[in-house]
């Protein structure tokens, strides 16, 4: 199976996640080719929800393109499930998210969500983030001073992602160069810098379920519960 298929055998897998909601339940759904074979994948499956809150333009445009109706954030008064992807995810369950640039608008759903269902293929876990570059979205304005903060905080090389602007209106960092010895304390140290909306680190609120597609199955595991309970 090439990546492309991996990805969309995670997203296969995650139907039967929904299959403990209750009927007509809203779910929150995230960015990301992975995503794309989900949300195509539950339109074709029958299941039965209400609604879903979606992280992007695009999300937002493809479950339409499927009649599955979206419902904004602050009317959904629980959102029991949020389905996304990720560029890398470690054996805690911390995430480096905002490849696709919506990592803002997905940390938003996935802390209102109850159950963070991680969906993604065998080679984006690893033993230590930061091989994927670390997405930071930025106030435009304060793109440079940010990334000389950056470059002091972390040592690593703040690139722009020039031409890019977020479904927000502001533009990206991507970090290169990192080993991320401490997912929660980085991503803490980099809200502080003013300037910055949001990181690509998903440690305080990681993944809790992963469901992990490589070649012979899809592997499934929860997070301890003693990381959960930590957050
Ligand atoms: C988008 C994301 C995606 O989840 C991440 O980039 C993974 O994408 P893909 O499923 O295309 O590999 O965080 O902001």
């Amino acid at each position: 199976m090439n990546q492309d298929e991996l990805k969309k055998a995670a997203a296969r897998a995650a139907l039967a996640e929904l299959a403990a909601l209750p009927p007509h339940s809203l779910i929150g759904i995230g960015t990301g080719s992975t995503v794309d074979h989900f949300i195509d994948a539950l339109a074709g499956s029958g299941t039965r929800i209400r609604g879903a809150v979606s992280s992007s333009e695009a999300s937002s445009e493809r479950l339409a393109a499927h009649g599955i109706p979206l419902v904004r954030l602050d009317d959904a008064e629980t959102l029991p499930l949020y389905i996304d992807g990720a560029d890398e995810i470690d054996h805690g369950f911390n995430m480096i998210k905002g490849g696709g640039g919506a990592l803002t608008r997905e940390k938003i759903i996935a802390a209102a969500a109850q159950r963070f269902i991680c969906i993604c293929d065998a080679s984006k876990r690893v033993a230590t983030l930061g091989r994927f570059p670390l997405p930071v979205e930025v106030i435009p304005m304060a793109r440079v001073q940010v990334a000389r903060e950056i470059v002091r905080l972390t040592g690593g090389e703040a690139r722009w992602r020039e031409g890019f602007i977020t479904d927000n209106g502001n533009c990206i960092l991507d970090i290169h160069g990192l080993a991320i010895a401490d997912p929660r304390a980085l991503e803490s140290d980099l809200n502080q810098i003013a300037g910055v909306v949001s990181n690509g680190l998903f440690a305080r609120r990681g993944a809790d379920v992963l469901l992990l597609a490589a070649a012979e199955r899809v592997w499934r595991g929860e997070r301890q519960s003693s990381a959960a309970s930590s957050r």
